[in-house]
């Protein structure tokens, strides 16, 4: 922010009576059926931020904004009528796509292409702007072990170190070259903090965190969030601890604002200050207002304890004028920043919707997962096919939670394989029942059964407690199987969900996700071998629901028990193996590839050297040895052989994600400085030790080539 901004902010200031400045920190609900009061509240100074929404779980409702003109009359009413005449910022939750339906952050994370992560969230910022939103709740980065969770969808799944890649995506994506330019919008890296570390997959529930897990494993994402620029930070719902996270000045002031450097302004999440009661911190809304200011809570989404309380507070000396000034003060910049000021009033944008369903369909297709395959994928247009299963003509569920309301564009699965089947012949029962789909497969030589969880299971307060592939799906599955056909799943899902007891009954297995209005056209391709599946699994597949959580950055035990890393003679349980079903980063293609040669161009270096930025360059040769042209995701892994803290068997440090033609090699270098081998130490320290680092290189983290380097 630069001098001439910040003197425009303390003239602004200057003038703003405590009401004023109050107002500045109050969002509130747009309801289309009280534009006057809004008109109102806006003309009095009271509002600082609208947000588009109507209930408390936006991710479940179908909303449709108001006409621009709606809106820039009110955004006129505050620039020229309000005391201050600051203009609003308006917030949305465009969570993967706003009319254009890109994949779930779940699935897009398992593109490992943040290329084209970015190029969707871009898309999603410029169909937002155009319609008057400056501001998205998005990215969410937390961090998550537990497929139960709902909301694990809105996430990039299990790792740290892929969440942050995906949040700098995401955010470049949303703010761009220049947040002020047109068709940029403010990115708001949620929830922070710890909210993917729920109790048991219970939504909203208490987390328990070490300082030492908080700073390696979920706060990562975050710290590359704030180093991308994210304009905003939204809080998370639960406690750290026993702490909750909106009333904690260590989480909100101490780390967020000091260690990580976090300059823009917090949101606390729907009514999260005013649930401090609840939470047991606060007596009443008065105490949770007093609490959350002087946290450093910034903006208070809905609940009104600030507009309600936050003038008697100051007056009865609880809060600092200082307090509500730096506040004002932060979320002035973002404003200002986002050039509001400049240009409130929104334009439609000329927004090439063709050119975004385009990026759906890539990116859709390079998310999907081929789980297994017998050989029987892909299949040739002329055979003989049979469809069935609950997803086969299915839209809404496809687009999954937080999904913008047009999803009548998509392409239903059933539709794109008739688009593509034309030789053959083509059957397709729409029912569940075992009995109607016997007398569709009869002339088949290939059952697809497009299968998986509903939208509706999954999302914010939509938990599970049994992830299993429903019993009447397997049962298709069976059905197929007694005729003789060979069965190819295509799984669509939020979650990777528990297939052990499945998997015997398929020849092929394609986790599709909830892929957004381009999927069924991109499972077509796939199916049919048009594109070469490249997706990898951004987070552990469970054999079964009792498993979890089960993740792959696991420290190692004392006894032999790493399940996860083979079987050893104490296994993890009686009645399921240790190891996961698929295992992080995991995901096959058409053809294969070979990893050789790996190589180091320095086998030790000192300490020294390492803090002075020099690194270590680790290439190995990847070779296409299949049939077919193909993209690979080489991941590249670390591990501290001997560390003051135990440390995790496996760490990605790094992916690369290329292309690679028939017969072709290609060379693939990783570099690994101070900040890959470091880690956070019990005292908050980043420090890299002495001793041996194991690096591997391979297409999973299970299966990679091995290297040691030594640091002195
Ligand atoms: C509650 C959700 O937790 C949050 O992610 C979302 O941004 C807000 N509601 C606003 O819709």
């Amino acid at each position: 922010m630069n001098g001439e901004t910040e003197k425009k902010i303390d003239e602004l200031l200057a003038l703003m009576t405590l009401k004023e400045k109050i107002g500045q920190l109050n969002q509130i609900i747009f309801d289309i059926h009280d534009i006057d009061g809004i008109k109102e509240k806006v003309r009095n100074g009271e509002v600082g931020s609208l947000i588009f929404a109507v209930s408390a779980f936006a991710g479940h409702d179908e909303y449709q904004m108001p006409e621009l003109s709606v809106l820039n009359e009110i955004q006129r009413i505050a620039v020229e009528e309000s005391p201050s005449g600051i203009p609003l910022i308006n917030g949305r939750d465009v969570i993967h796509g706003y009319k254009t339906g890109f994949p779930i952050p779940l699935a897009m994370a398992s593109s490992f292409n943040m290329e084209l992560v970015e190029k969707s969230y871009r898309a999603a910022a410029e169909e937002a702007a155009s319609e008057g939103i400056h501001w998205s709740f998005a990215p969410m980065i937390d961090v998550s072990n537990d497929p139960r969770w709902g909301r694990i969808i809105e996430s990039a799944g299990e790792d740290p170190y892929l969440s942050g890649q995906y949040a700098v995506a995401a955010v470049k994506g949303f703010q761009g070259e220049q947040l002020s330019a047109p068709g940029s919008i403010a990115a708001c890296a949620k929830h922070y903090i710890g909210y993917g570390a729920s109790e048991g997959g219970r939504d909203y529930h208490r987390t328990e965190i070490s300082d030492y897990t908080l700073r390696n494993k979920y706060l990562p994402p975050f710290r590359e969030a704030v180093k991308a620029g994210a304009a905003t930070v939204m809080t998370s719902f639960n406690d750290v601890s026993g702490q909750p996270v909106a009333s904690s000045r260590y989480m909100l002031t101490d780390l967020l604002r000091s260690e990580l450097g976090f300059r823009g302004f917090t949101i606390s999440d729907w009514e999260a200050v005013k649930q401090l009661m609840r939470q047991g911190v606060a007596e009443d809304r008065k105490d949770c207002a007093c609490l959350a200011i002087n946290a450093g809570l910034d903006m208070d989404m809905v609940d009104l304890c600030y507009s309600d309380f936050l003038e008697e507070l100051v007056n009865d000396g609880k809060v600092d004028m200082a307090a509500v000034d730096e506040a004002v003060k932060r979320v002035l910049r973002i404003k200002f920043a986002v050039g509001l000021f400049e240009h409130p009033y929104t334009k439609k944008l000329d927004v090439d919707y063709d050119k975004h369903m385009r990026i759906a369909y890539e990116i859709a297709a390079e998310s999907i997962v081929l789980l297994k395959n017998n050989g029987v994928l892909p299949l040739c247009k002329n055979s003989n096919i049979c469809l069935a299963g609950c997803m086969s003509d299915e839209q809404k569920a496809l687009m999954g939670s937080w999904s913008s309301p047009e999803y009548e564009n998509t392409v239903t699965i059933k539709n794109a394989i008739e688009k593509i089947c034309n030789t053959g012949s083509f059957g397709c029962c729409l029912s569940s029942v075992p009995y109607e789909l016997q007398q569709t497969l009869r002339n088949a030589d290939i059952v697809i059964l497009a299968i998986g969880e509903s939208e509706k299971v999954t999302g914010e307060a939509r938990s599970l407690c049994y992830i299993e592939l429903p019993e009447d799906q397997i049962k298709l599955a069976k059905t197929a199987k007694r005729f003789g056909k060979k069965v190819v799943g295509v799984i669509c899902s939020g979650r990777p969900m528990a297939l052990e007891s499945a998997e015997p009954y398929f020849d092929a297995l394609l986790y599709a996700w909830h892929g957004g209005n381009m999927a069924g056209e991109a499972i077509a391709d796939i199916l049919f071998g048009r594109v070469c599946p490249s997706g990898k699994t951004a987070v552990t597949f469970p054999r079964r629901t009792g498993q979890v959580p089960i993740y792959y950055n696991v420290s190692s035990s004392g006894r032999p028990v790493n399940g996860y890393y083979g079987e050893e003679e104490i296994n993890n349980y009686e009645d399921c193996l240790g190891s996961p079903m698929y295992p992080f980063g995991y995901g096959l293609s058409y053809t294969t590839f070979k990893y050789s040669d790996i190589k180091c161009n320095i086998a030790e270096m000192s300490l020294e050297e390492l803090r002075g930025g020099k690194c270590f360059e680790v290439s190995i040769d990847v070779t296409n040895t299949g049939k077919y042209d193909g993209k690979e995701t080489a991941q590249c892994y670390i591990r501290d052989t001997v560390s003051d803290m135990m440390r995790p068997i496996r760490e990605l440090k790094g992916f690369k994600k290329v292309m690679i033609k028939c017969g072709e090699t290609k060379k693939i270098i990783f570099r690994l400085g101070f900040d890959e081998l470091g880690y956070y130490d019990r005292y908050g320290a980043f420090a890299v030790e002495r001793g041996l680092f194991e690096i591997f290189i391979g297409p999973n983290c299970l299966t990679g080539t091995k290297i040691t380097i030594c640091v002195d």
